[in-house]
């Protein structure tokens, strides 16, 4: 039997995340002991994993030699403690998408001026509490909203959220991606550009910001696609002098598979100068999965080991309902044993891990190769930071778990 694999024979190890002493660590502390002091499903998030996420993508921004500004959307995880620390600590802005995310936002400290919204079927009394905020950038998703504005609040300032037809997502996925040859909705379209203009102009609205958001979890090998979708955005720009602010949206994504080459920051940062530089707009972007989806873990607890045929199943004590980024778009998160018995992977067994939810499609990982797992093992679901908490559903009546922001 050969030794210990070191840690960086695993695809996801990094300084802060990786095996000490043969048991699962994030950012120093021991994933399994905080799992065992809490009933029940656990979602981690690592404050100085987001703080680096958060400081490294400002930089980019800043390369870009373009004036900047940045917005973490908050839609990918809310946890107020994880919003204040942001607020508090950073120099980023918050992105919302309802009423209710403008409410968290100003809560947890964040400044109007420093939010951006951008929603889609935005019903008027979502209009009139985004309107009593002044200072709140709103973009326009369609030509009614830019008419229901004009009525309620003439003269007021306003962003469009244009879909430049093309786009991009994780691997080019169709369900990832929001703009592009299948007509979606979102954004208003170009053959729609004129009236949109009309609309403003009728009410006295000025056009301060465009905005544009094609896809998401996109990394390196999507860069060229992005640029396009950018290109073609950017062409927006000339009917519409009086824009200030090009905002480029989020969709920045993590490697989630083995072989995934992360995102090359400067060579997104060099597509925005390409763009953008000396056009005498800022640049603002809006990442939510970039900033929180590597920082968290989902932690379960293994409840059951029995073969069934020829497959090895091992249950856990929480479902895709608690995470459902996998089931609904093939994002896998990486099931990892917090205090595996060997770390020799040669004797690692294939595994199919199951969640405990009433559907067939509950299942983290089929035939994945795991360390022999007993009954009572912590099992951590690693890029479960960002869709995860955020989108849990109450499925089965099995939504409880714990958010925890592991202090930097
Ligand atoms: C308008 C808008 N901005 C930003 C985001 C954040 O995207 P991501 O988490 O992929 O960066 C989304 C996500 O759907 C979005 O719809």
């Amino acid at each position: 039997m050969s030794g210990p694999q070191p840690a960086a024979a695993f695809w996801w190890t990094r300084d802060d995340l990786g095996f000490i002493e043969g048991r699962l660590h994030l950012g120093g502390r021991d994933l399994g002991a905080l799992a065992a002091a809490v009933e029940g499903p656990l979602h981690v998030v690592s404050e100085a994993r987001v703080h680096a996420n958060l400081s490294r993508l400002r930089e980019a921004l800043a390369s870009s030699g373009c004036p900047t500004r940045a917005y973490y959307a908050i839609k990918a995880n809310r946890f107020e403690p994880l919003l204040r620390s942001i607020a508090r600590t950073s120099r980023w802005g918050a992105d919302i998408c309802s009423p209710n995310e403008l409410d968290r936002a100003l809560d947890c400290g964040f400044a109007p001026a420093d939010i951006s919204f951008t929603g889609t079927a935005v019903a008027n009394r979502d209009l009139e509490r985004l309107l009593a905020e002044p200072d709140l950038t709103i973009n326009c998703d369609s030509v009614g909203m830019i008419r229901r504005i004009g009525e309620r609040a003439p003269g007021r300032a306003i962003g469009v959220r244009v879909n430049p037809e093309r786009g991009t997502g994780y691997a080019g996925a169709e369900k990832l991606t929001y703009a592009g040859a299948a007509v979606t909705k979102f954004g208003i379209y170009r053959d729609q550009w004129a009236d949109a203009l009309a609309m403003a102009r009728a009410h006295g609205l000025s056009i301060t910001s465009l905005h544009f958001h094609v896809g998401c979890g996109y990394l390196s090998r999507e860069l060229d696609a992005w640029e396009a979708a950018v290109a073609s955005a950017a062409s927006f720009l000339e009917a519409c002098p009086g824009v200030r602010t090009v905002n480029v949206g989020g969709g920045l994504g993590v490697p989630h598979r083995e072989g995934d080459v992360p995102l090359d920051l400067a060579a997104w940062s060099a597509v925005l100068r390409r763009r953008f530089a000396g056009r005498g707009v800022t640049v603002a972007a809006e990442p939510g999965e970039y900033i929180v989806k590597d920082a968290g873990v989902l932690l379960l607890q293994v409840v059951d080991v029995e073969r069934k045929k020829d497959v090895m199943f091992a249950g856990l004590d929480g479902g895709f309902n608690l995470a459902p980024e996998p089931a609904y778009y093939e994002l896998p998160c990486e099931p990892v044993a917090c205090a595996p018995r060997s770390l020799d992977t040669s004797t690692w067994r294939p595994v199919s891990l199951a969640g405990n939810i009433n559907e067939a499609l509950d299942v983290w990982a089929h035939g994945k190769l795991m360390p022999e797992l007993a009954e009572g093992d912590r099992i951590a679901l690693i890029n479960a930071g960002a869709y995860g908490a955020s989108m849990a559903s109450n499925h089965c009546m099995r939504g409880d778990f714990t958010e925890m922001l592991l202090p930097a």
